[in-house]
């Protein structure tokens, strides 16, 4: 490994990079605003009641992100047909062999952190893959029990689309808990992606952390 020959790969185009950093800060806005909507703190002002606006500047921001992260979400859906092919479909579901092998191998790594022999995929390794894909199906429940609450306080066509949701989900409440219940999810997954983003950068030795931001991973010849 260490006298290994090492060659630069373009792995991560501009567009998923965008995405990439777009999704990570709108989650992270719709996270801190939801929370507040959720919970929101007893804020005690001197000023005329009218002038206090802040409860409606939280919800608008959450709808201002949430937006933008929906259109974001729906050109990477884009992106995973016309990307490269390390963005593509593919990457994200284990149909064969060698990726559910490859899930067995990495869950070693992650959990017993047993072998740090360095893993095959240059793109995603298949575990994350499976767990990116599960995150999709999140942003999408998201996204529909959102639009379908924010369909009553709107008069856009998108939003419109979403109102039959509230209904099927048994009412406003019902719906709110479970967007609520979905907030940890994301909380949970950052966490944890963060850290084996980290971990991952030690054990293989790519540049992995900063592939997210140039776009290149340091990959030896012989595996190529
Ligand atoms: C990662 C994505 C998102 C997270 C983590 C998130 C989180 C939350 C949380 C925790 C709440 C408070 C629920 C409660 O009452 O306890 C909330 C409310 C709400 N969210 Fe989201 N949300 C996300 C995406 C979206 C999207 C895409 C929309 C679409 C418009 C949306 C629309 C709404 C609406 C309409 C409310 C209710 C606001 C109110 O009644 O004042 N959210 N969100
Ligand atoms: C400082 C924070 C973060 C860093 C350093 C980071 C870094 C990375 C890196 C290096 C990858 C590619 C890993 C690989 O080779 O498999 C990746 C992928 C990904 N990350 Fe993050 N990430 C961060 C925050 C987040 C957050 C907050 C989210 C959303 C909740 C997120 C969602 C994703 C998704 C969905 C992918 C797959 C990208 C795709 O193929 O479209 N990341 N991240």
């Amino acid at each position: 490994m260490q006298h290994a020959q090492i060659s630069r790969v373009y792995v991560w185009q501009l567009p998923v990079r965008f995405y990439h950093w777009i999704n990570a800060l709108s989650v992270l806005v719709l996270v801190i605003t939801g929370y507040l909507i959720g919970s929101p703190p007893a804020v005690q002002s001197g000023s005329e009641a009218s002038f206090g606006y802040w409860f409606g500047t939280v919800r608008f921001v959450h709808f201002l992100a949430a937006f933008l992260f929906f259109f974001n979400f729906v050109y990477r859906i884009y992106w995973g047909f016309v990307g490269n092919r390390y963005a593509r479909w593919q990457n994200f579901i284990p149909y064969r062999k060698e990726q559910l092998e490859e899930v067995k191998e990495v869950l070693k790594v992650d959990i017993f952190q047993r072998s740090v022999k360095p893993l095959e995929s240059v793109g995603h390794n298949a575990l994350a893959g499976i767990t990116y894909f599960i995150s999709f199906i999140a942003f999408l429940f998201q996204c529909i029990t959102g639009f379908g609450m924010y369909a009553a306080m709107s008069k856009a066509a998108l939003p419109a689309l979403f109102a039959w949701i509230v209904p099927l989900m048994g009412g406003d409440f019902a719906v709110r808990q479970w967007h609520h219940a979905m907030m940890w999810f994301f909380v949970l997954f950052s966490m944890i992606h963060v850290y084996l983003v980290f971990y991952h950068d030690y054990v293989e030795a790519r540049g992995v952390t900063s592939s997210m931001v140039g776009g290149w991973k340091f990959v030896e010849k012989h595996k190529l």
